[in-house]
């Protein structure tokens, strides 16, 4: 807390931007919501509603709500990943620090130019990597600040998508397209790059990366198999994909690309399904992202990390050996020893943390959002480069996850100093 109150503006009122702002309108003492703006005006109002704010004015685009000139302290960007860099210049351009969501932008030159460009304007930008605000890693990187690990050695992460979110996601939704969006390792992976790349402290400087679209494709679509669920699939019975879970089992992933879902009826949904992206077979989607992905970094000091990313398990894990003892943590972790973080000297000693009642589960982000929103005030008045996920180290971090595509793609490795001097080479203008 600062004792001031922080005004905030939203662009893009979907569902980060409720998110985040229906975790600070119940602090009228800290933040206060003045404005947002959305082409879908059922999304303004609802972000009047969670405003509390008699004041609240409502924008139909972002370029509405710039044109009203600064109305607020900061601006949140929460529009879709193709859509980042032009609002979060006009809002540099306009006088707002920025909440900008991730991705940064769809690739390198995009974000090299906006870090130019906040540099150029002094303006501070917090990048909504959420998890350096979960209980869970504010509590890894504090036993690694601590020393107790000794030097890190290696570092082991794994991210279990999970096999519904990654069809909802990955292969029907918004994120399916590498070149509408960005690719896997950048558009869901950059929380972890960003987790190592914070444990690790110090820049990575090879990268190599392997993975493959391999389930979610045509030729594993069941012969026969219809384009859409809707249309009478006769394998929908046992399909675990079936578009018309979303009705029952799967119906809460439906509120975040359908609007009403809380008052509209299982007709008006399968209607929807009949037409949307979401009532498609798995199998016969346009999505080209990769369903899993390995990535081996190599760290300034010899420090080595790897990561795997899959669609076909649950949950975040890591594991960290350093001279001095061994740290495990996640939700495998505690579903097998009950506790989420386990610290083991070489020695022998063993100290077991339990964090989970605290953030309320690893469900969601494990306490990250809110997390990042009871922090946001503190952030905001501090320097630029020390706001814990501010725009420098996340560009490190993103620059991590590009390279690793680069290296997913060619078959080689990415040493990162070349690539960051390539990339500062051809910055767009
Ligand atoms: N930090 C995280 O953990 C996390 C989690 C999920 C998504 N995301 C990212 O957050 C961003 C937003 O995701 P979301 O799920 O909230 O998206 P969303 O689709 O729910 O919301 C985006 C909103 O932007 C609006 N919009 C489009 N053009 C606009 C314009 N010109 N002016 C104003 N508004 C405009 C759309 O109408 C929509 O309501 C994405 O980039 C996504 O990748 C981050």
């Amino acid at each position: 807390m600062t004792g001031k109150i922080l005004s905030i503006v939203g662009v893009g009122c979907g569902g980060r931007t409720l998110t985040y702002c229906g975790l600070a309108a119940p602090e009228p003492h800290r933040y206060k919501i003045v404005g947002g703006a959305d082409p879908n005006r059922l999304r303004v109002e609802e972000l009047r509603k969670l405003s509390r704010n008699p004041g609240f004015r409502a924008f139909s685009s972002d370029k509405e709500l710039f044109a009203a000139g600064k109305i607020a302290d900061i601006c949140i960007i929460g529009t879709q990943d193709s859509y980042h860099v032009e609002p979060a210049l006009a809002a540099m351009k306009a006088g707002y620090d920025i909440v900008l969501e991730k991705p940064i932008a769809r690739n390198p030159s995009e974000i090299l130019l906006l870090l130019d460009r906040a540099e150029k304007l002094g303006r501070k930008v917090l990048v909504c990597h959420v998890l350096r605000y979960s209980p869970f890693y504010e509590k890894v990187k504090e036993i690694v600040a601590s020393g107790v690990l000794g030097e890190i050695v290696t570092l082991d992460a794994r991210e279990g998508v999970g096999a519904w979110h990654q069809a909802h996601s990955y292969v029907r939704g918004h994120w399916a397209v590498k070149s509408k969006a960005t690719p896997m390792i950048v558009a869901k992976s950059c929380h972890d790059m960003d987790i190592i790349s914070w444990m690790m402290g110090h820049p990575c400087r090879q990268i190599s990366s392997y993975g493959y679209l391999s389930h979610f494709k045509s030729e594993n679509a069941p012969q026969g198999a219809p384009f859409r669920c809707t249309d009478g699939c006769p394998f929908a019975p046992s399909c675990r994909y079936n578009a018309l879970l979303y009705l029952d089992l799967h119906r809460a992933w439906l509120s975040y690309v359908m609007d009403g879902t809380g008052t509209v009826s299982n007709d008006e949904i399968r209607d929807w399904l009949s037409v949307s992206p979401w009532g498609r077979c798995v199998y016969h989607c346009d999505n080209d992202v990769v369903d899993h992905q390995v990535v081996m970094m190599d760290f300034d000091g010899g420090a080595t990390a790897t990561f795997t990313m899959t669609a076909f398990d649950e949950g975040r894990e890591i594991a960290i050996c350093g001279t001095k003892a061994r740290l495990k943590g996640g939700e495998s972790v505690r579903n097998m020893g009950g506790h989420d973080i386990v610290v083991e000297e070489h020695s022998g000693g063993k100290t077991c943390h339990d964090i989970l009642i605290r953030s309320g589960g690893y469900g969601g982000h494990g306490g990250a959002d809110s997390g990042l929103v009871q922090h946001l005030d503190l952030e905001f008045s501090k320097p630029a480069q020390e706001m814990r996920s501010g725009l420098h180290a996340s560009v490190e971090s993103h620059m991590m996850g590009f390279a690793a595509e680069e290296s997913r793609i060619s078959g080689r490795p990415v040493n990162l100093e070349e690539y960051r001097k390539m990339l500062s080479g051809k910055k767009c203008e």
